[in-house]
């Protein structure tokens, strides 16, 4: 049982930044930016990131940001949990996490985006949806053309009230 495992949620500092990148590379789903991404995003972005730790092993992270342009919306960049730890629980642990988070602070509405084959994403943000009692709008966001070949179109997820 995960609830029995000393698992610690908490925001990144500098030295996870190579971690987490490790892990985006793991998940084999995910679009692995540099190392230096992480880095950053760990460094100065740290109070809308969480990062799922277990005596120093680093199983799960989800990334995140303000937009400037809706200030009512945290989105979350990149939520992943190492294979080894999948299917537990620990991902919607992570979401409820990040909507704690400092940088969450005021937010209303969540938004984030996944591709329509990603059933795993799809039902975490189901299940945070139904736990908060928040409405799912999705709408067309990046389509595939959008991308160099090879990516699936990424559909838009916003989701309020999230308190
Ligand atoms: C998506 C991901 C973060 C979910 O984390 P997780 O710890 O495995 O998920 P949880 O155990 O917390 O489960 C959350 C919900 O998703 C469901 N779920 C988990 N894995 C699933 C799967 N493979 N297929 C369908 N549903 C799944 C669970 O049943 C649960 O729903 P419920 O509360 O209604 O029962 C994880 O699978 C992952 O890292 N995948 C690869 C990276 C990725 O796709 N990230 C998201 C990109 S937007």
């Amino acid at each position: 049982m995960l609830e029995d495992r000393p698992i610690v949620f908490r925001p990144p500092s500098l030295e996870d930044g190579a971690a987490i990148h490790r892990v985006v590379q793991r998940t084999g789903v995910l679009d692995v930016n540099s190392c230096y991404l992480y880095l950053l995003l760990s460094e100065e972005f740290a109070d809308t990131c969480v990062v799922a730790e277990e005596a120093g092993q680093l199983l799960g992270f989800v990334t995140g940001v303000r937009l400037p342009r809706r200030p009512d919306s945290i989105f979350l960049w990149q939520v992943g949990v190492d294979p080894q730890a999948q299917g537990l629980g620990l991902g919607k642990r992570l979401l409820r996490a990040f909507l704690e988070s400092p940088g969450a602070e005021s937010a209303r509405a969540l938004e984030t985006t996944i591709s329509p084959s990603n059933a795993a994403s799809q039902a975490l943000f189901q299940a945070i949806a139904r736990e908060r009692g928040a409405q799912i709008t999705v709408s067309p966001y990046f389509r595939e053309d959008h991308f160099p070949a090879g990516h699936e179109a990424e559909e838009h997820y916003h989701i309020a009230p999230i308190r």
